[in-house]
């Protein structure tokens, strides 16, 4: 039984950060539960500014990926550099070295998942991205284990924090769409461009990665019905109140005569609906199984701990294979 596990961090970010926070306050834990070590031995990151994070050893940073992949002794990659191209490459070299990868890169995952897939399945590799999909709610999981006996019937849920913080705000608080927007970027919540969450672009990369799990089947994003919320005013919260409603952002899934149809706009629910009652940067999602009936997820959807600990769970899963040279393959990573 190995002793030590190491993983790489791509990109030492919002998230990044977040994930080394976990790993490191809560390694004795780790340890404990998974019986192996996890170190963090290498950062890749070209913001050398980033090379002074306190409690962070100076000499785990490297701006060369090389560094990584010519490393045999790095057994888990974990990509968060953002981006679809160099973030795809730089996790598609990883599998080719026999290396484990962690991502919470949805637009990456949401373009490429079945490549990732079919080259994680050839080089004997596990992939896992719970963190690309509602921050730190364990649906992805859920849905590759315990659900995984289920038709699923259908998907609803708000899974972009950004948006439902604006929503929120404007709502609660009367706060200007800008206001709100500015909000969630200091937070953290938001992508570097935000046009990806406002515009439903994120939700519908989401969307697409829950369905291939749900369903089997693969729905290229841009084949998302996808509306965002920038279109929505103070006029249109107040008309949503004047009926017991309230504006969020629903991204579904459904099967129509036969075709399974991916949505991501925005809705009235009415107030008394549970999924009205998930605010600010939270995400709730109800999943339908045809043997479970409802099930409800709810949590924090975006934020660095939050995400980092989906990460870090991740992470601790492979790390506890890795240590025990066994090789868990996930009905998640083969069904699409
Ligand atoms: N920008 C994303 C959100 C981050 O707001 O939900 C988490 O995926």
């Amino acid at each position: 039984m190995k002793k030590e596990v190491n993983v790489a961090i791509l990109g030492f970010g919002v998230v990044g950060q977040g994930t080394y926070k976990v790993l490191a306050e809560n390694a004795d834990l780790i340890e404990k539960r998974i019986g192996a070590r996890v170190k963090v031995k290498r950062i890749v990151e070209i913001n050398t500014a980033r090379y002074d994070t306190p409690g962070v050893p100076r000499e785990v940073f490297t701006p060369d990926y090389s560094d990584v992949l010519n490393d045999p002794d790095i057994d888990i990659v974990v990509e968060m550099i953002g981006g679809v191209e160099l973030a795809s490459r730089f996790m598609l070299q990883a599998l080719e070295r026999g290396k484990h990868v962690v991502s919470s890169n949805k637009a990456a995952l949401a373009v490429n998942i079945r490549k990732m897939n079919e080259t994680a399945k050839a080089n004997g590799c596990m992939l896992r991205y719970e963190a690309s999909v509602c921050g730190a709610i364990p649906v992805m999981n859920a849905l590759s284990t315990s659900l995984s006996v289920n038709n699923i019937k259908s998907i609803r849920g708000i899974v972009n924090g950004t948006s439902n913080y604006i929503l929120t705000k404007m709502e609660e608080e009367g706060l200007a769409y800008d206001v709100a927007l500015r909000q969630a970027q200091e937070n953290g919540f938001a992508e570097q461009d935000p046009t990806g969450d406002v515009e439903g672009f994120d939700s519908a990369n989401k969307i697409v990665l829950l369905a291939a799990i749900a369903y089997g089947e693969y729905v290229p994003p841009e084949e998302v019905d996808r509306t965002g919320i920038s279109g929505i005013t103070p006029a249109d919260i107040e008309a949503a109140r004047e009926k017991n409603c309230r504006i969020r952002l629903i991204a579904g899934a459904r099967r129509e005569d036969g075709k399974l149809r991916l949505s991501v706009k925005p809705e009235l629910i009415p107030c008394d609906d549970i999924l009205a009652s998930v605010r600010n940067e939270f995400n709730g999602i109800t999943i339908t199984g045809d043997m479970s009936g409802d099930i409800f997820f709810y949590g924090r959807g975006a934020g660095s701990v939050p995400t980092g600990a989906a990460v870090a769970g991740d992470v601790a899963e492979i790390a506890a294979c890795v240590a025990r040279d066994t090789h868990r393959v996930a009905i998640a990573t083969s069904r699409v």
